[in-house]
């Protein structure tokens, strides 16, 4: 975290200790001005009196998962982002996901060694009507030593070299970036829909986002009993209502198709659908049972063919590294995965689970063509009963 002066806490550059739920203080002052400079802001970042920075160290997944550990880089932080935003509302703080910043600056005022650990999203969190100086600060690199993390660590030269052809390097890049105009979704009209009918506006009186959060997991079996289609309709509707992301242009616009694998809801036809998020509607391509496919295409684990909905967020990846450049990579990964950790709090909020899950990538598209045609599944994830 790097804020300035806050009731409570002296202006610096902390880093969150989880373990401990402590803030162990990195820098002491006020550098704001490095954010705001690294992501050429002139709003969010400008006015906020804390900024998060969202952090993955590479060996940590890479250990088991190797090359695909980059994913799980954005999945994981994807899934926490979305619980930050969910408190950020739930405590009327404005917020924002920023995924275009200068990576060099970012990552070594957090004192980071980039082939081991590097920043992948910044939110700022409030809005004060003060600016914070943009006077630009030298920083030098603290070298503070870290703790190992295992004794044999795996690097893989693939992530770097990935990570760093998608990275930024000047302020003047960063606009450049932030001025691209994002690629929207054209939805064709269809007549064989089903319009979700969610529970608008409920507030379960006693359930908490904190209960909710801290309730959440990931299932590790689910029974074969169908959820509702309410909660089912309930749980996409609040999940897709938008993100505040720095380049889509405004909240509700999206990059991520939702393609539905239906096993089991009451009222509603198994087989395949398409979220059609202009009309709220579910739109079928193929009735019938897909238990033994949707078990298949999530890595022929029983947890996708035994769940009541399998959900794959994906996107057309050429067209977004058309808009956006090798970046377009690092923002589709990352909004794909805080809607799924959306997914995750509006389950658990209806009584009904989620897990979160890794699929062959070919057969998913292949799966769901000719609709998903030149698309890329960016995220899993299965609902059900417990
Ligand atoms: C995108 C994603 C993919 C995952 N893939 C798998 C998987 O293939 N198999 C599995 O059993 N769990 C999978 N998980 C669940 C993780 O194991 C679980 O989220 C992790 O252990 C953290 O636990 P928690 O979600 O209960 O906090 C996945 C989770 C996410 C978010």
């Amino acid at each position: 975290m790097v804020c300035g002066d806050i009731l409570g806490l002296e202006a610096g550059v902390y880093h969150f200790d989880p373990n401990n739920m402590k803030l162990d203080q990195l820098r002491k002052g006020d550098f704001r001005s490095v954010l705001i400079n690294a992501t050429a802001d002139d709003f969010d970042v400008k006015h906020a009196p804390a900024i998060l920075v969202y952090t993955d160290i590479f060996t940590r997944n890479s250990i088991k998962y190797r090359t695909r550990e980059y994913r799980h880089a954005f999945w994981d932080c994807g899934t926490i982002i979305a619980n930050t935003l969910a408190m950020c509302n739930s405590h009327h703080l404005r917020s924002k996901v920023i995924m275009g910043f200068v990576d060099d600056v970012v990552n070594s005022l957090l004192d980071l060694n980039p082939e081991k650990e590097v920043s992948l999203a910044l939110i700022p969190i409030g809005k004060d009507s003060q600016t914070s100086s943009k006077e630009p600060t030298k920083i030098k690199m603290l070298n503070l030593a870290t703790e190992p993390l295992s004794s044999y660590p795996y690097d893989d030269p693939e992530i770097t070299k990935l990570h760093l052809g998608s990275s930024l390097t000047s302020p003047e890049q960063v606009s450049l970036w932030q001025s691209k105009d994002t690629l929207i979704q054209s939805y064709k009209t269809s007549t064989k829909d089903i319009v979700l009918e969610p529970k608008l506006n409920e507030i379960s009186v006693g359930t908490s986002i904190e209960t909710v959060i801290i309730k959440r997991g990931s299932a590790r079996k689910f029974s074969k009993e169908p959820i509702s289609f309410q909660q089912l309709s309930t749980i996409i509707h609040y999940s897709t209502c938008g993100v505040c992301m720095d380049f889509l242009q405004k909240y509700g616009d999206s990059i991520i198709d939702l393609y539905i694998v239906v096993n089991s809801v009451k009222n509603l036809k198994s087989g395949i659908y398409y979220f059609n998020k202009k009309r709220n509607s579910l739109e079928i391509l193929k009735e019938g049972i897909f238990r033994n496919d949707a078990m298949h295409l999530g890595l022929d684990q029983d947890l996708p063919g035994d769940g009541s909905v399998c959900i794959f967020f994906m996107t057309n990846l050429e067209k977004i590294l058309d808009k956006l450049g090798n970046r377009g990579y690092r923002s589709a990964q990352m909004e794909a995965s805080i809607m799924g950790g959306r997914f995750y709090l509006a389950a658990y909020s209806q009584k009904v689970e989620a897990t979160g899950l890794t699929f062959y990538d070919d057969e998913v598209t292949e799966f769901f063509s000719p609709h998903s045609d030149n698309k890329n599944t960016m995220f899993m994830i299965v609902l059900g009963k417990k």
